[in-house]
C-alpha cells in the first residue's frame, strides 16, 4: 500500500482510459481524487471510486480553454486548502505524414498535450510552493522519446513534456516539489483501439514483453512517483513500455 491519504489530486483525461486507471488507484491509496474530462464524462469514474470506498468528485474541464486551468485549481484550493498531486494526462493524436499534415492538427495536438500541462502546472505551482510540497507528473510517450512516422505533431508535443518536466524540476526542487514524466508505451485504451487490429498486433509483437500494456501499468508508476517513497526522484523519465524503448 502507498500512503497517499490526506493528499488531495487532480488527474486530466480522467474519463477513461490510462487517466481513469490513474484516477481510481490513487484513489484507492487514500487520495481525494478530482478527476477532470469534459462535461460530465469523468463522473463514471467518481462513481466507481466512490463506490469502493474512495473520496472522488468530476471537474468539467476542458484543458485548451483559456482560464480553465486557473479555474480549476481555485476550485480545488477553495474546496480541499490544497493541492498535492497534479497528473497531466489528457491527450489527444491526430495522426498525418508531415507533408500532409494540417495546420489545425498540428495546433490541436501540441495545445491538448503541452500547452494545458504548462497552464495546469503553472497554476498548481502557486499553491505548491505556499505548501513546500507537490508532486507534478504528466504523462508523455514512448514516441517522445524515439519519435514516430505519422506522428510528428504527437511526438513534439510528448517530447515537449519531457523537456517541460525537466526544466520546472530544476526550478522548483528548492521547494520540495518534484516533476516527473511517464512516458507509456503501447497501451490498450481507445486511443490504440483506434488503430487498425492487424497494426496493433503487429506493434505487440514487437514489444519485447510481447503485449500491450495495461492502463494499470502505468497507474501503479504515477502512485509511486506520488508517494512519499519518490521524494528524491525528480526530472525522471518513466519509461512503462513492456522494452520497447530502451
Ligand atoms: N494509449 C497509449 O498507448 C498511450 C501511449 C503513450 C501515451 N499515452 C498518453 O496517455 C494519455 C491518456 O491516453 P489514453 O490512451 O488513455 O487516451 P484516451 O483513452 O483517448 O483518453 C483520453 C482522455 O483525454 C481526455 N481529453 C482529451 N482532450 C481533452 C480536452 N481538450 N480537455 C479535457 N480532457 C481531454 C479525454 O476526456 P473526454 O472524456 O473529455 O474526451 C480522455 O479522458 C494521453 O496523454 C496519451 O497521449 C497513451
Amino acid at each position: 500500500m502507498i500512503g497517499l491519504s490526506g493528499r488531495v489530486a487532480l488527474v486530466t483525461g480522467a474519463s477513461r482510459g490510462i487517466g481513469r486507471a490513474i484516477a481510481v488507484r490513487l484513489a484507492g491509496q487514500g487520495a481525494s481524487l478530482v478527476a477532470a474530462a469534459r462535461g460530465d464524462n469523468a463522473q463514471r469514474t467518481v462513481d466507481e471510486i466512490l463506490s469502493a470506498g474512495g473520496a472522488a468528485e468530476f471537474i468539467a474541464m476542458d484543458v485548451t480553454e483559456a482560464g480553465a486551468a486557473d479555474a480549476a485549481v481555485k476550485a480545488m484550493v477553495e474546496r480541499h486548502g490544497r493541492i498535492d498531486i497534479l497528473v497531466n494526462n489528457a491527450g489527444i493524436a491526430r495522426d498525418q505524414l508531415v507533408l500532409r499534415m494540417k495546420r489545425d492538427d498540428w495546433e490541436a495536438v501540441l495545445a491538448t498535450n503541452l500547452t494545458a500541462a504548462f497552464a495546469l502546472t503553472q497554476a498548481a505551482l502557486k499553491p505548491m510552493i505556499k505548501q513546500r510540497s507537490g508532486r507534478l507528473i504528466s504523462i508523455s510517450s514512448v514516441v517522445g522519446q524515439g519519435g514516430n512516422a505519422g506522428q510528428a505533431n504527437y511526438a513534439a508535443s510528448k517530447a515537449g513534456l519531457i523537456g517541460f518536466t525537466k526544466s520546472v524540476a530544476l526550478e522548483v526542487a528548492s521547494r520540495g516539489i518534484t516533476a516527473n514524466v511517464v512516458a507509456p508505451g503501447l497501451i490498450d485504451t481507445d486511443m490504440t483501439r483506434a488503430i487498425a487490429e492487424d497494426t496493433r498486433a503487429e506493434w505487440a509483437s514487437k514489444v519485447p514483453l510481447r503485449r500491450l500494456g495495461q492502463p494499470d501499468d502505468v497507474a501503479w508508476a504515477v502512485c509511486f512517483l506520488a508517494s512519499d517513497e519518490a521524494s528524491y526522484i525528480t526530472g525522471q523519465v518513466v519509461a512503462v513500455n513492456g522494452g520497447m524503448y530502451m
